[in-house]
């Protein structure tokens, strides 16, 4: 047999003199391993030699391992699931990538998967299909089954093989969440076999692997026992429960069908395969995976607006330690810039640092990372960083003289290149540059609240914001992890100015009598995380009430939203507003809504955010259709599967226009 396959353009096949062969993934031109058709084809001619080979007893065993930098194989190719466009073209596809893994799975010689970077998906799936796997302990190693957050499940007979390997609570679970898990959880879960220190030591460890004939045990006995009934079937009733205080099964099909799936066959492997692809296919083709794949492409397309510049931020400035300074510069910390942060009043800036700690543990894994971020935050009350920075923000009182005055200030002190951003989100940026003596070195960078969840970070270009600071700001973003999302400046931007009318909606329908309730009920059957008069509660009224003013929406009539603030009933923070507020919680009645009356309710709340959607594009607010959806999903948390208001405008239109 040949000892190379020289025309292969995203592997690397070679056979070494001790009889290893090794497939080396290195897709052509791109910066992660994904499985796509010529990957998949490729693998095939490397499965061949190897089948051949094997049957000579030329090959000993096979190791599959990537080239990359930060990735195994980080799930399917998924640019390519928009040519699956019928139920017939996805199961094609699956069952051919399900032979071919099937085939490693077959291979009478050891073959072992040598994981380093992001193990994702298929990618995850194929390495089960191997006979045992190793995985390094480096910071960006991290196995996970996304599926569901695209809608679908494991289709590569993963359901079977990670249940075999894990368990069918470690195995579920992994599959059900969707959690990115790091090597020693998937190693004590029983999804990895092997873990060395680092990705330089995968190569020898596999030589020894294939050399020693290891293979996985798979889960124990006492894990296999619970697959039996009646324990599969309680199991399957807690995944229910559990998952169902998470997401509706009809808004999220697919983590249900899972569980139907592994009740029914989860002892039976041979008709769980069949099931699996059986189920897999309908929600593949489904409106809502769709939809979600849509949503992860959006995410992606934000992430390409900071393009590639020198600019390379590490020290943030902020100014204002409350609600927003201390939480944005806790952020900035936790994703490893030093971040000092400056206030008139010290008692701010110790209460900041208070609530990052307890950001830092949610969000780091060790007390030593959570020191180390602790580090990076700095109390300077003086502002003696300020002259180091790399990027200033000011997020102080929603005053425009005093945001004059400070940034004539920081426009002296700051270093040159310096980013100089506000935060601001209702004054206008041209005001607040007026007496700048460069006003357009200011750029707006509006965080939403509270920080840490929102993933959206508008960029606010002012009229006369040069382009090159916009674009430094998006480095920024990008550079803290979140996305950035360009916007015109204009009273309430994209974000509120397209959320403002639902929430002055839902003000108005509880004025004229709409239980509360019902109301908040609504909003979440069509998709919302939270209900509107919940969320306006954790906002604070105040605010609600100063941003519906701002943009001329406060509801006709006795104002009841002017009136609780009048009442000093600002929500949460004060313990009333729309709802009381007890241990952190609203106390809701507990009623049970027609469920036709809440859909209807539902789509009459949201349509005031539809119009003013399409009039924010026609504004250009933003740069397109695209963008206006993104921002409502990553900055509101729009109904994911809906695909972002536009998106389900345009649908609705075409379902409505077909059915005429
Ligand atoms: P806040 O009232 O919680 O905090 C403001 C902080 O600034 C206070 O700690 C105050 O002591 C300090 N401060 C006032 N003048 C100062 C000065 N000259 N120098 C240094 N520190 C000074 O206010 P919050 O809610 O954090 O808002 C800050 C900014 O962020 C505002 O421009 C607001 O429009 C914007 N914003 C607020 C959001 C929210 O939901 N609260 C969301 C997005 C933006």
């Amino acid at each position: 047999m040949p000892t190379t396959l020289p025309d292969l353009q995203d592997w690397r096949f070679t056979v070494d003199f001790e009889g290893i062969a090794w497939a080396v993934m290195d897709r052509e031109g791109e910066s992660m391993n994904s499985l796509g058709r010529r990957p998949a084809e490729e693998l095939g001619e490397i499965v061949a030699a190897v089948e051949e080979a094997a049957a000579s007893g030329e090959v000993k065993g096979l190791v599959v391992i990537s080239a990359k930098e930060s990735s195994f194989i980080a799930g399917a190719d998924i640019r390519e699931f928009e040519r699956f466009d019928t139920e017939q073209k996805i199961e094609d596809v699956v069952r051919q990538t399900l032979e071919l893994v099937n085939r490693i799975d077959r291979l009478p010689v050891p073959v072992v998967a040598a994981i380093h970077g992001y193990c994702l998906g298929g990618g995850l799936e194929l390495a089960l299909a191997c006979d045992w796997r190793i995985a390094d302990r480096e910071e960006g190693t991290r196995l996970g089954f996304p599926e569901v957050k695209l809608g679908i499940f494991p289709g590569l007979n993963g359901t079977v093989r990670a249940i075999a390997a894990a368990g069918p609570i470690d195995g579920m679970t992994a599959m059900l969440t969707g959690r990115m898990l790091r090597p020693t959880a998937a190693r004590a879960m029983g999804l990895v076999d092997q873990l060395v220190p680092t990705r330089h030591n995968l190569r020898w460890a596999a030589r020894k692997a294939v050399l020693q004939k290891r293979k996985s045990p798979g889960a124990p006995w006492w894990k296999r026992l619970m697959l039996k009934q009646p324990v599969r079937g309680l199991l399957a009733k807690r995944m229910r429960a559990q998952t169902s205080e998470k997401v509706r099964e009809e808004h999220y099909p697919a983590p249900f069908r899972l569980i139907d799936l592994f009740e029914r066959y989860g002892d039976d492997p041979a008709r769980m395969r069949i099931a699996e692809t059986e189920m897999f296919t309908p929600l593949m083709a489904s409106e809502t995976s769709r939809n979600l794949r849509r949503v992860f492409k959006l995410s992606e397309m934000l992430k390409d607006e900071a393009p590639k510049t020198g600019f390379k931020p590490r020290r943030v400035h902020v100014i204002g330690a409350g609600t927003m300074g201390g939480d944005i510069a806790a952020w900035c910390a936790v994703q490893g810039m030093q971040a000092s942060l400056q206030d008139l009043d010290e008692a701010q800036i110790a209460k900041a640092l208070a609530r990052a700690k307890s950001l830092f543990k949610r969000h780091l894994r060790t007390p030593l990372a959570v020191e180390t971020a602790a580090a990076r935050l700095i109390a300077d009350p003086t502002g003696k960083h300020l002259k180091r920075a790399d990027v200033v923000i000011e997020a102080i009182v929603e005053k425009l003289d005093v945001k004059q005055s400070l940034f004539q200030k920081l426009e002296r002190e700051a270093k040159p290149d310096a980013v100089l951003a506000t935060n601001t989100s209702s004054l206008r940026l041209e005001d607040i540059a007026k007496p700048l003596s460069d006003p357009g070195r200011l750029v707006g960078l509006h965080f939403f609240n509270p920080v840490a969840q929102l993933p959206l970070v508008e960029v606010v270009r002012g009229e006369r914001t040069r382009e090159e600071e916009v674009r430094k700001a998006c480095a920024f973003v990008t550079a803290i992890n979140k996305l950035p999302l360009i916007v015109k400046s204009c009273a309430g931007f994209l974000v509120n100015r397209v959320l403002a009318p639902y929430m002055m909606e839902a003000v108005r329908r509880y004025q004229l009598g709409e239980p509360r309730e019902k109301i908040d009920q609504a909003a979440l059957k069509f998709g919302m995380p939270m209900g509107p008069l919940e969320l306006m509660d954790m906002v604070g009224l105040d605010i609600a009430n100063h941003v519906g003013e701002e943009l001329n929406l406060a509801p006709e009539g006795d104002n009841v939203l002017a009136g609780l603030v009048r009442q000093g009933k600002l929500g949460k923070k004060t313990g009333e507003g729309f709802y009381r507020w007890e241990e952190g919680k609203p106390k809701r009645e507990q009623v049970a809504y027609d469920r036709a009356e809440l859909d209807r309710l539902g789509r009459e709340l949201v349509q005031p955010m539809l119009d003013e959607a399409e009039r924010a594009l026609s504004d250009r607010v933003v740069a397109s259709a695209d963008h206006v959806d993104a921002g409502m999903v990553f900055g509101t948390g729009f109904a994911p599967f809906r695909g972002g208001p536009l998106h389900y405008r345009r649908n609705e239109r075409a379902v409505t226009s077909a059915a005429s």
